[in-house]
């Protein structure tokens, strides 16, 4: 997605090798602008999936989900990694181990608004190792609905989390891959193309 693209390369700082920080727009502040064209391209992209909910994870997940939601006119349920004080009683579960923080957190969704039947699309706005889709692709199947797809909004995919859940068979679309955050610069994966093309 062009704009997404020219928006990390405007603003996003390559931490080191493997971080991309991008809260100017998507993990801090957020652009509701962009955000909108997001869940424009997330609904063009599963438009015949016959989506009946999305499921993110909190916090940076909610903001492009939910403008997906919108535009697919579905609701949006964000599973939750703290205990609420709330959600206490039949709860759908799956533990998230994040190799980057180095920590397993358990996360939750209320089995009241997941059911049979459902044609569930997971989004989240990175995909790294893919821990935290597969957590959600598990309580996706113990509330015994359908995994649709899952939309990512940035791919690392020096990291092995895409081609996992590809080789699942999940039907994945994410909207900008970046390819290495080498030498201070951000790679995408479009820009091989383009160059191969040009050559
Ligand atoms: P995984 O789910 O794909 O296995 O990812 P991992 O455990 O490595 O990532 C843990 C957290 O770090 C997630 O957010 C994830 O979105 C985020 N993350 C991973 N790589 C990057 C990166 O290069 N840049 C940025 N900005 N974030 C990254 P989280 O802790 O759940 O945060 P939030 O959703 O509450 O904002």
């Amino acid at each position: 997605m062009q704009l997404l693209i020219e928006k990390i390369k405007n603003e996003g700082k390559v931490l080191s090798e493997s971080v991309l920080k991008v809260d100017s727009f998507l993990n801090h502040q957020v652009d509701p602008e962009l955000m909108f064209e997001i869940g424009k391209e997330f609904a063009a992209r599963f438009k015949d999936e016959g989506i009946t909910k999305i499921l993110t994870i909190e916090s940076s997940g909610i903001a492009p989900s939910v403008m997906a939601g919108l535009q697919m006119n579905v609701p949006v349920i964000f599973a939750r990694k703290r205990k609420s004080l709330t959600l206490v009683n039949d709860l759908l579960t799956a533990n998230v181990y994040s190799f980057t923080k180095q920590e397993s957190n358990e996360i939750s969704v209320s089995k009241k608004f997941l059911q049979e039947g459902d044609q569930v699309l997971i989004i989240d706005d990175f995909l790294a190792n893919g821990q935290a889709a597969l957590g959600l692709a598990q309580i996706v199947k113990e509330a015994n609905a359908s995994i649709a797809g899952m939309g990512i909004v940035i791919e690392k995919g020096f990291q092995d989390g895409g081609k996992q859940l590809r080789e699942a068979g999940y039907k994945v679309e994410s909207l900008a891959i970046v390819d290495s955050l080498a030498d201070g610069k951000v790679t995408f994966r479009q820009d091989h193309k383009v160059e191969e093309i040009a050559r």
